[in-house]
């Protein structure tokens, strides 16, 4: 059966279960809400948090209704979706989202995403929000690289709100010994748990009824 038949038999207008959907389509369950409510948190105390997750629990759609919630004109929100990219991408990242031209050697590169995370915010008065997403595939190199990022201030915050994204085994991999610095100073940890019963029967309702099937028995 063809895509458009499937469609036409069950009276669809789009297909259910997309990936695009609007912060409205959303389905408030109470792992999603929980996410969101502490994503917002995290970003309002310029703090630095894990969220974890298996595959598909909802973790990317989870920060994008947080982020969807912010006050644009006062955040710069940066997204890394891919850490394959070592620690030189991760700081040419945010200093090109800042505007900036990464220095070549990584001995200036790194004070050089320091001072454009501070001028962000000294400067041009805007929160940083970093987001690192797939956050299980960073390496030690750049969790090490990270810490330096969260060095510049004494106490537990960031200078910038910081949200790491990623599989069960994220949360692990930061209590490893080696990363005990980066882990001092998580002051969140959500993991999204899978949904009950109900919440399941609800959601698949809720996926019909957006993609444009109502009469659901
Ligand atoms: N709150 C929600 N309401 C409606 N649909 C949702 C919601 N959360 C997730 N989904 C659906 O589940 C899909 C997978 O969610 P998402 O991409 O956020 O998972 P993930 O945890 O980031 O997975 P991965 O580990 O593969 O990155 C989305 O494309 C969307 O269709
Ligand atoms: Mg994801």
């Amino acid at each position: 059966m063809t895509i458009d038949r499937l469609r036409a038999h069950w009276g669809f207008t789009r297909m259910p279960f997309a990936k695009d959907l609007a912060p409205s389509m959303l389905h408030s369950h109470r792992s999603h809400a929980e996410a969101v409510a502490r994503v917002a948190w995290c970003i309002d105390e310029q703090a630095l948090g894990v969220l974890t997750g298996e595959v598909g629990a909802g973790k990317t759609v989870a920060v994008r209704a947080a982020l969807a919630g912010i006050d644009a004109s006062r955040h710069t929100v940066i997204y890394l979706g891919n850490p394959s990219v070592g620690v030189r991408g991760l700081y040419s990242t945010i200093v090109s989202a800042l505007g900036g031209v990464p220095r070549f050697h990584r001995a200036s590169l790194i004070p050089q995403a320091q001072d454009a995370l501070a001028t962000e915010e000294h400067e041009r008065g805007r929160k940083v929000v970093l987001i690192l997403d797939e956050a299980h595939m960073l390496d030690a190199d750049q969790l090490e690289g990270l810490r330096l990022l969260t060095n510049s201030q004494m106490d537990n915050h960031a200078p910038f709100a910081c949200v790491l994204v990623g599989q069960p085994t994220l949360r692990r991999r930061i209590r490893l010994g080696a990363f005990a610095a980066l882990d001092q100073r998580v002051a969140l940890r959500y993991s999204m748990t899978g949904m009950e019963p109900a919440e399941t029967a609800d959601y698949v309702a809720h996926h019909l009824k957006i993609a444009g099937f109502s009469e659901l028995a």
